[in-house]
């Protein structure tokens, strides 16, 4: 890829372009480790990421040259640890309006930060903080959004999809991760400006199944529900027949898309 200056205040301004890495999270990480500062906004992106890693220990995979695999590191110093779901609410507000540029209809974020076209996930997000006195102390956002790539494996084939896939056309690497820069420096700032309540009303109106009827199961139980929000720690609020819950990560699956 080409070396290119973004129309961004900070993010990307430090545009770290590697042919090859692990990880682009465990690359930034490992920046940190050494003494010397680094620029907030600093982002790493990696041609071919080959040891991507996801949420709850899974592994991102993503072919080579065709997708968005990239880094960026903020210091959200102002944000509580209790707050700290803010970030992922204007990471995934951002995310979701810069692709909305490329596919006008159907984009939504599945809870908690998940990217969906339709039943069909097209990226992906993985923050990663670092804590200072109750406070967040620098913040690793790593994001995989599948592009070009065409063909996924058997497994996947059901459940993935990309944005060149959708359009049935090509699209810029360089040109939709300056939008995306932008389109998160955006939602950042308003975090910062303390906008976080416009972000959550943002974040609810992209919501997938957001106020829809929809399965879910939890501990080992499969129910009907549909979510009626998410809470200020970031579990989401569904409501059953009648009573609402709340779950956190690791404790309900929706079963619709699957
Ligand atoms: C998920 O949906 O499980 C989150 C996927 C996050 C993938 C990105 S790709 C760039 C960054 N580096 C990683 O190792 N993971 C994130």
């Amino acid at each position: 890829m080409q070396n290119k200056t973004f129309s961004t205040l900070f993010i990307a301004q430090n545009l770290i372009q590697l042919s090859a890495v692990d990880s682009t999270n465990n690359y930034l990480k490992l920046m940190l480790s050494k003494s010397e500062p680094l620029a907030e906004g600093t982002v790493i992106l990696a041609d071919d990421q080959f040891a991507g890693r996801g949420q709850q220990g899974n592994t991102w995979i993503s072919q080579a040259g065709l997708n968005l695999t990239f880094s960026i590191y903020l210091r959200p110093s102002f944000l509580s640890i209790v707050h700290q779901f803010q970030l992922n609410t204007a990471v995934s507000v951002g995310l979701v309006n810069a692709l909305k540029h490329y596919v006008s209809e159907g984009i939504k974020i599945k809870w908690p930060n998940d990217i969906y076209f339709h039943n069909y996930k097209i990226g992906g997000v993985l923050i990663e903080n670092t804590i200072s006195s109750g406070n967040l102390r620098s913040s690793i956002i790593g994001i995989g959004v599948n592009v070009n790539q065409r063909e996924f494996n058997r497994s996947l084939v059901k459940v993935a999809s990309s944005i060149g896939r959708i359009l049935h056309a090509d699209v810029d690497l360089l040109e939709l991760l300056e939008k995306i820069c932008h389109s998160i420096e955006v939602q950042y700032l308003k975090l910062r400006a303390g906008k976080s309540k416009d972000q959550l009303k943002d974040y609810l109106e992209n919501l997938y199944q957001f106020g829809k009827a929809s399965n879910f199961k939890s501990d080992n139980k499969i129910f009907e529900g549909y979510i009626v929000g998410v809470s200020e720690e970031g579990k989401l609020l569904v409501d059953h027949g009648g009573q609402q819950c709340s779950y956190g990560f690791k404790e309900i699956e929706f079963l619709d898309n699957n």
